[in-house]
Formats: C-alpha cells, sequence, structure tokens
C-alpha cells in the first residue's frame, strides 16, 4: 500500500490548496444553498456536517480519489480479517471484534482460528459479573484504578452515561500515580462497601500497580487481608499477574493482544461502565458501535462518515497546515472526550516513520485539545476568533437535553451562536475596528447527536476510531503501536522498583 504523499492524487491536492488559501466559507454558503446538505452525512444516528470546512466542490472531489489510490478498501477488509495490521508488533488490531452480535461473530479469525467462542464468553462473563455487582448492592462505590486506555476510555463513558445508571453504585477513576489522586477517593469512600477495579491490560504500568497496593493496603488495614479478595476485580491479558495480586478466578477478567489499550472500551477493560449503566445498556454501546462499524465497511466513500472526516483533517492538516484540532462538545456529559480523544488520535498516529521503516517528510496527528464548549467560550475561543495560531474545530451537538431544566436551550443557543461567528465573523465599526474584526471562515465541522444514549456514544467512538485508522492509512503510518511511551516507563523503572519495599 502506497501512502498519499507519494500519489499524485495528493500533488494535485497540493496545487489546489494554493487557491484555496483564499476560500471563504460564508461565500462558499452563499454560492451553494444546498451546500448544508450537500456536505452532510449521517449514519448510526449521527450527523457529520462538514459545510464549514474550507473545502469546495473540487477540493472535495479530489479528496474523495484518496482512499481507492492508497487500496483503502484492502486496508479496512484487512481489520476484518484479522491482518497484521500492527506491523511493528506483528499483531491484529481487531476491537471490532469486541462489538460483533453474537450471531456474526463466527465470521473473524484470527491467524486462521474463530475467535467468537473466546469474545463471547467473555463478554458474558464480564456482563453477569457487572450485573451481580449492580443487584447483590455489596458495594455503594466502585474505583477503577488504571491509566491512558484503561482509565480515559471507560472514565468518558460512565460519566457520558450517568443518566442511565438506574441505581447502579457511584463510580470513581483514579489515574494519576499522584497519591492525592487516590486519597481523595478513599476519603469519600467506606472499605466494607467499596469494590476496587484493577484494570490494566499489561498488568505492569508502574502507576496502576502503586495505587493498586495502596488500595490493597487500604483495605487490608480496615478489614484484614481476607477480605482483600471480596473487594478487588482486575482486568488483564497477564493471568498469573492477577492471580499474584490475589484476585479471585471469577473477577479477573481476560481480553487479547489483538486489543489495543485505546481501542478497548468494548472489552472487559468497560467493567466499571458495565457495573454503571448495567449491561443491557452496555450492549446497547456496543450495537452502536457495531452499527458505525458497519457503515464504515460497506458505505461508498463519498458517503463514509469515518473516510469523510479523516479527509476534513488531512485537508487542514496537510494542505491547510492547520496543526491543531479542538474538540468542543456542547454537553457537559461530554466532557472527558477531549482527553479521551487525545490518547485515540495522538497516541495512534503522532508518528514519523512509515510502516515501511522510512521517515515520514509530512505532517501526521494534530494536537487534539478541548474543553466542553460553553466553558471554552469564556477561556480559549478568545484564541480561535482572532489569535495567530489557527485550529480547526469540531463541535459536538446532543440535540436532546441530558439534564433536567431550562438550560439546555441556552447550551444549544450558544453553540449556534458560536458556530454562526466561526463561521461569519464581523467587522468592528468603531475607531477601533481593526481590534474588534473577527475574521470568521474558521474550518469547523459540526457533529449532531439527536440524544447522549449508550447507542449513540457506541457510534461516536467507532466514528473518531475509524477516522483515525483511514489517517494512519493515508499517512502510510501504524496506528496501534505506541513506542514512544515506551521510554519514559523504562527510564523510571531504573529509579524505583515495584512493589515497594515495605510491602515485602
Ligand atoms: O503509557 C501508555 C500506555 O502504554 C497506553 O498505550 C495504555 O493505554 C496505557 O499505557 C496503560 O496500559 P495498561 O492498560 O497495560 O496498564
Amino acid at each position: 500500500m502506497i501512502a498519499g504523499p507519494r500519489t499524485p492524487v495528493w500533488s494535485a491536492l497540493e496545487t489546489l490548496a494554493k487557491r484555496s488559501q483564499h476560500l471563504n466559507v460564508p461565500t462558499l454558503l452563499s454560492q451553494d444553498l444546498k451546500r448544508r446538505e450537500k456536505y452532510s452525512c449521517s449514519a448510526a444516528g449521527i450527523e457529520f456536517n462538514f459545510s464549514r470546512q474550507c473545502i469546495d466542490d473540487i477540493v472535495l472531489e479530489t479528496l474523495l480519489q484518496l482512499p481507492d489510490i492508497v487500496d483503502m478498501g484492502a486496508a479496512i477488509q484487512g481489520m476484518w480479517h484479522g491482518d497484521k495490521i500492527n506491523v511493528s508488533e506483528d499483531r491484529a488490531a481487531l476491537h471490532v471484534a469486541l462489538r460483533q452480535p453474537e450471531n456474526l461473530l463466527d465470521e473473524l479469525k484470527i491467524g486462521g482460528t474463530k475467535i467468537a467462542a473466546e469474545v463471547l464468553t467473555e463478554r458474558q462473563r464480564m456482563l453477569a459479573y457487572a450485573e451481580q455487582v449492580r443487584h447483590e448492592r455489596n458495594f455503594d462505590t466502585v474505583i477503577n484504578i488504571g491509566i491512558g486506555g484503561s482509565d480515559l476510555g471507560p472514565a468518558m463513558a460512565a460519566r457520558a452515561l450517568k443518566e442511565f445508571c438506574g441505581g447502579g453504585p457511584k463510580v470513581l477513576f483514579i489515574s494519576n500515580v499522584d497519591g492525592c489522586a487516590l486519597a481523595d477517593a478513599l476519603e469519600m469512600s467506606k472499605p466494607a462497601r467499596t469494590l476496587f477495579i484493577i484494570c490494566s491490560k499489561s498488568f505492569t504500568t508502574q502507576e496502576t500497580l502503586i495505587n493498586a497496593y495502596v488500595a490493597r493496603e487500604w483495605i487490608a488495614a480496615a478489614l484484614g487481608s481476607d477480605a482483600v479478595p471480596n473487594h478487588f476485580a482486575a482486568v488483564s491479558v497477564n493471568v498469573p499477574a492477577m492471580d499474584d495480586f490475589g484476585i479471585h478466578p471469577l473477577a479477573r477478567f481476560t481480553l487479547w493482544d489483538w486489543v489495543g489499550g485505546r481501542y478497548s472500551l468494548c472489552s472487559s477493560i468497560g467493567l466499571s461502565v458495565a457495573i454503571s449503566i448495567g449491561a443491557q445498556n452496555f450492549e446497547q454501546l456496543l450495537a452502536g458501535a457495531y452499527s458505525m462499524d458497519q457503515h464504515f465497511r460497506q458505505a461508498p466513500w463519498a458517503e463514509n462518515l469515518p473516510v469523510l472526516m479523516a479527509l476534513v483533517g488531512i485537508w487542514n492538516i496537510n494542505f491547510l497546515h492547520l496543526p491543531a484540532l479542538a474538540i468542543l462538545p456542547y454537553a457537559d456529559r461530554l466532557s472527558r472526550w477531549p482527553a479521551y480523544l487525545q490518547q485515540l488520535e495522538m497516541e495512534s498516529n503522532g508518528k514519523s516513520v512509515t510502516k515501511d521503516n522510512e521517515a515520514v517528510t509530512w505532517s501526521t496527528a494534530p494536537i487534539i485539545w478541548g474543553e466542553p464548549g460553553n466553558n471554552a467560550q469564556h477561556s480559549f475561543f478568545q484564541m480561535l476568533h482572532q489569535g495567530t495560531l489557527r485550529s480547526a474545530l469540531d463541535m459536538i451537538l446532543v440535540k436532546e437535553a441530558v439534564g433536567p431544566g431550562i438550560q439546555h436551550q441556552w447550551s444549544m443557543a450558544n453553540a449556534s451562536a458560536q458556530i454562526d461567528a466561526f463561521t461569519f465573523g464581523t467587522q468592528g465599526n468603531t475607531e477601533q475596528a481593526l481590534a474588534q474584526t473577527h475574521l470568521g471562515s474558521r474550518p469547523l465541522s459540526v457533529i449532531n447527536l439527536e440524544a447522549l444514549t449508550p447507542q449513540k456514544l457506541g457510534a461516536l467512538i467507532s466514528l473518531y476510531e475509524h477516522k483515525v485508522y483511514v489517517q494512519s492509512i493515508l499517512w502510510g503510518i501504524n496506528a496501534f503501536d505506541q513506542f514512544g511511551v515506551e521510554l519514559g516507563k523504562r527510564l523510571c523503572a531504573t529509579q524505583i522498583t515495584y512493589p515497594p519495599a515495605q510491602s515485602l
């Protein structure tokens, strides 16, 4: 497979980009009254509207030639076929298997071996355990200890779906090895009523092990060491390490090396979410992700949400040279979405070497940053409107109110006002005219969700996961390794050892 920048289509886009510096979004909108519908696509309950991007019909047509020229169809099928698309680690990246419905799971194989039985058994064990915790009501607090993919996805989803808890226990997330994080959580919890989930794909991540060790001491000190197995569950590929820690076999859940940490929310790594919202709602999350997966596999490029989103990103990053993408959810429940996406996009595509081990000469992942939109209006929106550093924007709108009260209309009014301000800007009309001028034409996409339900959240997760994969194919890089983070871990391990000396 050839990388996009090595194709003639890329050169054609470079030529188009030279004149596109002058493309103005208000003009594009006024020249084509159907633009808002034409530059919009929906799937799995999500609408992706990119009519306010600095893209015209010729640019779009040319961008849409990229997927075929890099053999995107084969890359997508390769994912589902269990090919070792994580080339540097010689592994498949088959997270889509995690949400495949029971009756269709049989399709999927790794190295010729069917994985259906394993995936299903583990899914059912995990969901049964989650239901048991919810119904027995032995615990009023669940503390998930994990970091990176073992924290960001579950923490984001548990917060996003808080409305679906239905009396489930309170779920807290601890990732930082700074002791105050766990101390704050322990302060508001009672040992006898607390369940810890140690979430670590590898079960070797130092921060997680240290926090887990402190939690175990806390339980043992209050209830005696015999109580430990009743207060801990764990999720990992590393079964012996879970055993060594003292996790009861029935509270031990596994995943597989073909699930990357940042792609693992739909595996047992989502246990804390399943406990919080219940098995049925968790299955809805999987169903939503599955419907976006199917759309991604089947829709033509021009209607394919992950592909369109990826192409818009490529245009902004590689041709308009915008180094950043701001993620602005107009829904407080999505407050952890920007942090979740930071790992998904930057750990996946923050690479400078191609799959063939050559240095890239083109930009890859942008800086992903963001905050809930309404709060951000009163902090960094100034820079977005008038600063010198230009950032593309993803504005995520949820049509149906999540919480109670009249505030939702205000939230939506603010979102719509900002969309227009970013697009149309304004001319100053006093002697301070220049300082008051907003140029407008800020490249933005609007991602519309009817409601923030488990199904829609699943679809949103899958949308961004596949966008990241499409971009990695276009850039010719591997989205599934993360060697950049290993060095710091190794250096840290030379300075301190686990287990802590006093535990021996
Ligand atoms: O340090 C980064 C990382 O390796 C991520 O890729 C991963 O999600 C995180 O650490 C946690 O890893 P684990 O789940 O193995 O504890």
